[in-house]
Formats: C-alpha cells, sequence, structure tokens
C-alpha cells in the first residue's frame, strides 16, 4: 500500500497544483519498486504496450519503438527504457498511481516507467501536462525552471528537446522522493546510476480534442439532426447579410447540444476512456450467469479488480429513484440507485470479499453489475 507522507494536499492544491513545482522528500518512506528493469523489458515485448528506447552517444540521440525482440542493441551509450501505461498490466504499479488519487480518477492518464543507465535522460524539454515523478531505486538529478519561450530543438524526428534553461530546482532524489512539474515547466533529469523513474501523468484535453469527439458521438448516436428555422425570418437590405439575432440563433442550436443531459453522459464517458491496451487478443472466456456469480459471493469468494480499471461518474443531485450510472472506459454501468453507495465503495476496492452474505436487495443488484463487471473483463473471481 502506498501513502504520500510529508505532504498535505490542501496546501498542494491551493498553492502547487498546475502553479509551481514541489519537491517531496521522502514522500514515500522506505519506498519499494512495483516491479523492476527485468520486469519492464518484459513489457517492452508486448505490442500492445507502447514503449521506447532513447538514447545519447557523444550528443547524438536515437530514439528506437518497441516492441522490441532485442532491446539490447539499442541500449547504446546513455539509455532509458521508457514504457506508457505500466498500471494497466503491474497491479502494484496501479497501486502506486492510487496513491495520487487526491486528484480525481477522470483526470489521471497513467503510469510511464523508465529505466535508465548513467548519464540518460530525454534530454531538457516540456510537456503539456502535469506529472509527478516517483524516484524508485538508484538517484537521478532533477533540474525544473519556470515556464518561458524557449528554443525547440530536435535532435531526432521523435524528440522534442529545448535550449537550455534556468533551474529554479536542482536536487538529487532518492528513492521514494516525489518531484511535481506543472504543465509547460521545463525539466531535465539526468540519472546518476542505474535509476527507475514512475511518471504520474494528468493529460487535459484540449477544446479542440472535445468537440471533435463530441461531434463523433453526435454522429454515431444520431442526435441533434434538427435544422436551423426561421419562420419569422425579417427583411434586410444586403441580401449578404447575417443578423445578428440569427447568429444569436445558430449560437442558441449550439447551446442546445452543449446544455443536453446526452452531452453530460457523453463528457462522462470521454472521459472514461482511457486508450486502453488492446485486449482483443485474450482469450475470450466463459461468461458467468448471475447465479453462479451470487453464489460465489456467498460464498464469501472474493474478486479482483483488473490492473489500470478506474471508475467514474458525475456527482449526484437529488434526482429522486433514477438509476446510478458509471463509466468505465467508455462504458456505461447502471445500478439502482439504492445500491448506489455499496458500489461506489466496491469500485475503490482492489480485491473485494464479502465475507458475509451481502443485505438484500443490494446483494441482488450488486451480483447483477458483478457479473456485468465480470463478463466485461473487468472484475475476476480469486
Ligand atoms: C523519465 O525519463 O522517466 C521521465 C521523462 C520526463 O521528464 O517526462
Ligand atoms: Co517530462
Amino acid at each position: 500500500m502506498y501513502q504520500i507522507k510529508n505532504f498535505d494536499v490542501n496546501i498542494f492544491l491551493s498553492d502547487y497544483w498546475q502553479k509551481k513545482p514541489l519537491l517531496i522528500k521522502q514522500g514515500f518512506a522506505h519506498f519499494k519498486d512495483p516491479l523492476d528493469e527485468n520486469e519492464l523489458a518484459g513489457l517492452a515485448l508486448e505490442s500492445t504496450i507502447d514503449s521506447r528506447v532513447i538514447s545519447h552517444t557523444n550528443k547524438k540521440w536515437q530514439v528506437n519503438h518497441g516492441p522490441f525482440d532485442d532491446i539490447n542493441k539499442h541500449c547504446k551509450g546513455a539509455w532509458s527504457l521508457l514504457v506508457q501505461a505500466v498500471d494497466q498490466s503491474v497491479p502494484e504499479a496501479d497501486e502506486l498511481i492510487r496513491a495520487f488519487s487526491f486528484i480525481p480518477h477522470w483526470r489521471m492518464t497513467d503510469l510511464m516507467v523508465s529505466f535508465s543507465n548513467k548519464g540518460a535522460g530525454v534530454g531538457p524539454h516540456i510537456d503539456q501536462y502535469d506529472v509527478f515523478i516517483v524516484q524508485g531505486k538508484g538517484s537521478r538529478r532533477w533540474q525544473v525552471g519556470l515556464p518561458g519561450n524557449y528554443e525547440n530543438k530536435i535532435p531526432h524526428p521523435d524528440l522534442k528537446q529545448i535550449s537550455e534553461f534556468v533551474p529554479l530546482i536542482d536536487e538529487i532524489l532518492e528513492p521514494g522522493d516525489i518531484i511535481y512539474i506543472p504543465p509547460h515547466h521545463p525539466h531535465n533529469g539526468v540519472a546518476l546510476d542505474y535509476c527507475m523513474n514512475y511518471s504520474v501523468g494528468f493529460r487535459a484535453p484540449s477544446g479542440q480534442e472535445m468537440l471533435s469527439a463530441l461531434s463523433d458521438f453526435t454522429i454515431e448516436q444520431n442526435l441533434f439532426t434538427q435544422r436551423y428555422l426561421d419562420s419569422k425570418i425579417v427583411p434586410r437590405k444586403h441580401p449578404g447579410e447575417i443578423k445578428q439575432q440569427e447568429l444569436n440563433q445558430f449560437k442558441k442550436m449550439l447551446h442546445e447540444v452543449i446544455d443536453s443531459t446526452e452531452c453530460n453522459q457523453w463528457l462522462a464517458t470521454y472521459l472514461s476512456e482511457n486508450d486502453r491496451l488492446n485486449k482483443n487478443d485474450e482469450e475470450p472466456f466463459e461468461e458467468y450467469s448471475v447465479d453462479e456469480i451470487t453464489q460465489l459471493l456467498n460464498s464469501g469468494h472474493g474478486f479482483i479488480r483488473e490492473p489500470g480499471i478506474k471508475a467514474i461518474f458525475i456527482e449526484r443531485q437529488d434526482t429522486g429513484n433514477s438509476d446510478f450510472i458509471f463509466y468505465i472506459e467508455g462504458q456505461a454501468f447502471t445500478t439502482p440507485t439504492s445500491s448506489a453507495e455499496f458500489v461506489q465503495n466496491f469500485l475503490n476496492c482492489a480485491v473485494f470479499s464479502s465475507q458475509n452474505v451481502l443485505p438484500q436487495p443490494i446483494c441482488m443488484f450488486f451480483a447483477q453489475t458483478l457479473t456485468t463487471l465480470v463478463n466485461s473483463g473487468y472484475w475476476f473471481p480469486e
């Protein structure tokens, strides 16, 4: 269980989040790496996992993309192996990312893990998103500066760096130290010996990305197909003129899309999508019936959440008896509002085990929801 120490969430959110970088010395006391470099290299063999080796020798940079048959041939000079979304494959990495749950799950992207040798790093650069970098085994010098107009450098087509910057933080991180870097703050990490780093990233969508996804949704669902109406059209001197009131009428049509209930549900669906690894190559499994799941529950059987699964839901308002809806990876699940509290707690457990028979009717509703989750591949019986 990872828990951040020497850290006040309220002060962090008000004074640092999206504002200032912060070094949290020994945020994780006695830090235990959730995986080692051999397991990381194993993940880089898989075609569904995004991995890279970034290396440099005599100021010449190389970037090679996985999957790697023979990773060693790319590990020349100073090199880092970087693997994305490790929280979706390694339960302990999933546990580590959840220590940052003071930022909501719909804001979290993934846990990127890197393993570097002495002198390695990806060079000075700027990211568009917030990141917490945890130092695992080994040590690394981290420099972080202030946003500014930095000259871009492209030492390799797949690598964006910047010119030198003046560091505001210049520290050697030891195992268990954490550094928080807000968007647009230049940074550079250089490994002092073999070392592991864990980056918890928070990629926020841009307005452009959202609009493009929203328009795909309206097409898929065949929504908002009504056309502009103007039974009260007024005469005008110039036939080319669009009246202010007509512009407003068009904007009203757009507002109706944004203000609709469908749009709330679409937003929650959209925010629950996380480019999950393609699991289609997994063996198809036998589906469970509600009776079978109920029997397993009643016999005190445990259920394990697949690593990387983060359910999200919209803050509940007093809307009477409407169903509780939660979203996982773009899929909506419903359960009666009476079991909402119970289901919300369940969603937070990496391993759920009902030692006692659950109260009726929660047991019945819960068994139905759990059956759907198990058959969707998000939970599995122990
Ligand atoms: C890393 O090399 O582990 C992190 C790279 C970064 O600064 O984003
Ligand atoms: Co970075």
